[in-house]
């Protein structure tokens, strides 16, 4: 079975022998791949609906790990507490999810497991919150998939953060501008994060011409929040 991009730099992250705990499965493609591949001698697939489950439960009958992919039902961590656990995934969701599923997460992170998280949108507001409440942050990559460039962020909960510890800190752009881009942005591969970048300014350039003419308080919003985005990207290429 081959793994997208996005999905294969996860794969990636998981060291040989861990015991793996998947939040939000779905099809259950990455804890079959990691099983296939003796990555993992055991994952725990979990997903809040049982649709997906299902998915993931012929998946795994179909290639041959059904014995030792662990179903799981349940919100977020809820259905792997007291489980030992070597790595917990939450790939593919919102930022503001990932956030209350970290926040439900207390007694797995304090007991220092680190978290591999994958926010599809609200990155911003995930590195934010990752920063308030001092994360320690092993990784912030990005990854890209045909015209996609994805973020993932590996993440421990250390109640001290490495980039509030001036000798640890990589960045030299402001928190805010880290923040939209990225902690470590400056250590992407240049082709990367030049990508990265120039995907996001189209976005950007997208919202004002398809709001040029328009008004409304709605509208208004929206084109200030675009502007400020489209000045720091274009700023960020500038720097790079
Ligand atoms: C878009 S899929 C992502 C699948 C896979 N992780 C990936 O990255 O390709 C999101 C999955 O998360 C599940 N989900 C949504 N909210 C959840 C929650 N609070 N706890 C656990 N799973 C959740 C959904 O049922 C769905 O299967």
């Amino acid at each position: 079975m081959e793994l997208s991009p996005r999905l294969m730099a996860i794969a990636k992250e998981v060291k040989e022998g861990e015991i793996v705990a998947d939040i939000g499965t779905d099809h259950g493609y990455l804890p079959i791949y990691l099983l296939k591949h003796g990555f993992s001698p055991k994952v725990y697939a979990s997903d809040i609906n049982k649709g997906p489950l299902q998915s993931c439960v012929e998946n795994a009958r179909v290639y041959g790990v059904a014995d030792r992919v662990v179903i799981k039902q349940g919100p977020g961590t809820a259905p792997i507490k007291g489980i030992d656990i070597d790595l917990v995934i939450i790939a593919g969701m919102g930022g503001q999810l990932i956030i209350e599923i970290l926040e439900e997460s207390k007694v797995l992170l304090d007991r220092g497991i680190p978290f591999l998280v994958q926010p599809m949108q609200q990155q911003r507001e995930l590195r934010k919150y990752l920063y308030n409440n001092n994360y320690w942050i092993e990784k912030d990559a990005l990854v890209m998939e045909g015209e996609k460039v994805y973020e993932f962020l590996r993440i421990r909960h250390t109640g001290v953060s490495n980039l509030k510890t001036p000798h640890e800190m990589k960045s030299d752009l402001p928190l805010e501008k880290q923040f939209e881009l990225g902690f470590f942005l400056k250590d992407q591969p240049k082709h990367l994060r030049d990508k990265f970048l120039k995907i996001k300014l189209i976005q950007k350039e997208k919202i004002l011409n398809e709001t040029e003419g328009k008004s409304g308080p709605k509208v208004r919003a929206a084109r200030e929040k675009a502007l400020e985005k489209k000045k720091i990207l274009e700023e960020a290429l500038k720097w790079l």
